[in-house]
């Protein structure tokens, strides 16, 4: 069933290598926006399979810029030679690792190799998953590199299917960001065509409301994570609450999916932080009890709370680390923005903060033969 998922980029007449390619090269970038997750998916199972269903709100400003040079190569490829411009990279693994899979699937790819462009719009560890807009950025690169070798082009919503699918081999949260707006990854009754193979972009059944809300990340601590993606993951193989935390994440979904089509926001906020308390609650219960909040995350909470009790049509998200998402609608800004001045920047590290809001999705910026 997954083989035939990339099927198409397997034209019927792949090139042979031959010693007239040797050397000629396809460039093509893509920029890919990074997601904050309002249902958290954590914890996979065999086939990089999520255990329970996830949502997610593509970003705007928070991107990542890929471009990858593809050369032809008569003796076998299928190997990254650099990422800008060196042989180390913190995602090179991860990329090397997709890369192997998705020669499996397409194998042209295996008849280049690859030099790797890559740079995020936004610093490092301030609570922004660069491993969704790396990854599927890469991926998107990748598959563009694909057609283009076949010659034929793909219809745009199969083509980031494909994308969303491939990308989840690299990066569970990086299959979501293909899409713009909302993006559904997993299988629940609710949304026919989910799938736990791919995410699906779920921005028409939205209430226009929300699909212009804002995300300030409130940086408490840039510190690099203490807890990998991995390491967090696997904490959930032997959760003494895993069974409960799989049924309350699939009704947290249907529920979720209720109050984004009403445009409901306070319920949306009430399930989103719920969902990021749990989130820290799983690790907090899990082996060696990890602490990822800081004391200043505690209370940017509490302030949140409070404004939303007064009124503010503010709420929050976390990812699995110290620093807070606040999430808020579009006709809120300048009432958030004094709230932010008066109340939460003191809580920042430095002051620092990073503005962004609910977007498009993936861009691809260029594409010649050089
Ligand atoms: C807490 O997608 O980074 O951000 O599949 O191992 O790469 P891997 O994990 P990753 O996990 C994201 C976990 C999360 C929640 C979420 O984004 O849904």
């Amino acid at each position: 069933m997954n083989r035939s998922m990339l099927s198409k980029f397997n034209g019927p007449h792949p090139p042979a290598p031959s010693p007239e390619g040797e050397g000629e090269k396809i460039f093509v970038c893509w920029r890919s926006p990074s997601n904050i997750a309002l249902i958290k998916y954590w914890g996979k199972k065999e086939g990089q399979l999520p255990l329970n269903p996830s949502i997610s709100m593509t970003l705007h400003q928070s991107y990542t810029l890929t471009c990858v040079e593809a050369e032809f190569k008569r003796e076998p490829g299928g190997r990254i030679i650099s990422v800008n411009g060196e042989i180390q990279h913190p995602f090179l693994l991860k990329m090397e690792k997709l890369l192997i899979w998705l020669v499996q699937e397409i194998p042209v790819l295996g008849n280049f190799i690859f030099r790797v462009e890559t740079s995020n719009s936004f610093p490092h560890s301030t609570g922004i998953a660069s491993s969704a807009s790396g990854i599927s950025a890469f991926v998107l690169c990748l598959l563009s590199i694909a057609e283009k070798v076949n010659g034929g082009e793909i219809p745009l919503l199969e083509f980031m299917k494909m994308a969303s699918f491939a990308s989840r081999m690299g990066s569970g949260s990086a299959c979501r960001s293909v899409f713009g707006g909302f993006t559904l990854w997993g299988k629940t009754p609710d949304v026919t065509c989910s799938s736990d193979l791919f995410a699906i972009p779920v921005t028409e059944r939205i209430h226009p409301s929300l699909r212009t809300l804002h995300d300030t990340i409130l940086v408490v601590s840039s510190t690099p994570k203490s807890l990998s993606s991995s390491q967090g993951h696997s904490l959930m193989v032997n959760h003494p609450f895993k069974l409960a935390r799989i049924r309350q994440a699939r009704t947290t979904v249907s529920e979720l999916m209720k109050a984004l089509t009403l445009g409901d926001l306070n319920r949306m906020a009430e399930l989103a932080e719920v969902e990021a308390l749990t989130l820290h609650a799983l690790i907090m219960s899990s082996p060696g009890g990890m602490i990822l909040m800081e004391p200043n995350t505690v209370q940017i909470i509490r302030q949140i709370r409070e404004a939303r009790q007064k009124g503010l049509a503010v709420f929050f998200s976390l990812d699995a680390g110290p620093n807070v998402h606040l999430i808020y609608p579009e006709e809120a800004v300048l009432k958030v923005e004094n709230f932010i001045r008066e109340e939460l920047i003191s809580l920042c590290e430095n002051g620092f903060l990073i503005h962004d809001h609910c977007g498009t999705g993936p861009v691809r910026t260029i594409m010649e033969t050089q």
